[in-house]
């Protein structure tokens, strides 16, 4: 098996991958992500999907390329030349792109639960974290990449990872798979 041949990539990917490319943005999700991305999306038809870190899009585009024709996506991030590229390339009525702060808008949502979480920011991963797994549905998925450790971290990040994911291991009310693959992903589901 070849996990690095990649197919049926969303339409706007190569357009948002070479802007983002041009912006010299370095965080945006890797190939192998926005795969999973897509294909967990799909197991939620006429769901309900967040994204917390929009950066230009590029993972944005794959969950919506898992989606249906039902389902809808809110995606959160507070840097507004990076969600100008999203919003230039993902024109699709299920995806709204939200320019704002994820702290406060995680702190003021009182609005339906999701079936589908990507964290991929501070807020909702390393803080807030309570308050993001309260939004999940029963059956729903919280997605986190950037799970291993890269040399650009900066000190003190490897022990914050550790706590963060002892913090959920100990919880009754997920189930938890640690994938050591791409840049380390853990999918959790809530019971
Ligand atoms: C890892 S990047 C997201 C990459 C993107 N999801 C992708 O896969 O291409 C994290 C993003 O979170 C955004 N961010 C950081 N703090 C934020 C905050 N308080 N509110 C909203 N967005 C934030 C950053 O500007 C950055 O674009």
């Amino acid at each position: 098996m070849n996990d690095a041949m990649i197919l049926r990539m969303p339409e706007t990917y190569d357009k948002i991958r070479e802007v983002t490319t041009e912006m010299r943005f370095t965080m945006a999700s890797d190939l192998y992500t926005g795969s999973l991305l897509k294909t967990l999306a799909a197991t939620k038809p006429a769901g309900l999907f967040l994204e917390l870190g929009t950066g230009t899009g590029l993972a944005t585009a794959w969950i919506a390329a898992g989606m249906d024709e039902h389902s809808s996506l809110v995606s959160i991030e507070n840097n507004a030349l990076l969600i100008e590229v999203a919003k230039k390339y993902i024109t699709d009525s299920r995806v709204a792109l939200v320019l704002t702060d994820a702290y406060e808008w995680i702190l003021n949502y009182h609005g339906p639960r999701f079936d589908f979480i990507f964290a991929d920011a501070m807020p909702g991963k390393y803080d807030l974290f309570e308050e993001t797994i309260g939004f999940l549905n029963r059956g729903g998925l919280y997605i986190i990449d950037d799970m291993l450790a890269q040399p650009n971290w900066p000190a003190g990040h490897e022990e914050k990872v550790e706590n963060f994911i002892n913090q959920m291991e100990e919880r009754d009310d997920l189930h938890i798979t640690k994938l050591n693959w791409s840049t380390g992903i853990m999918i959790v589901v809530k019971k």
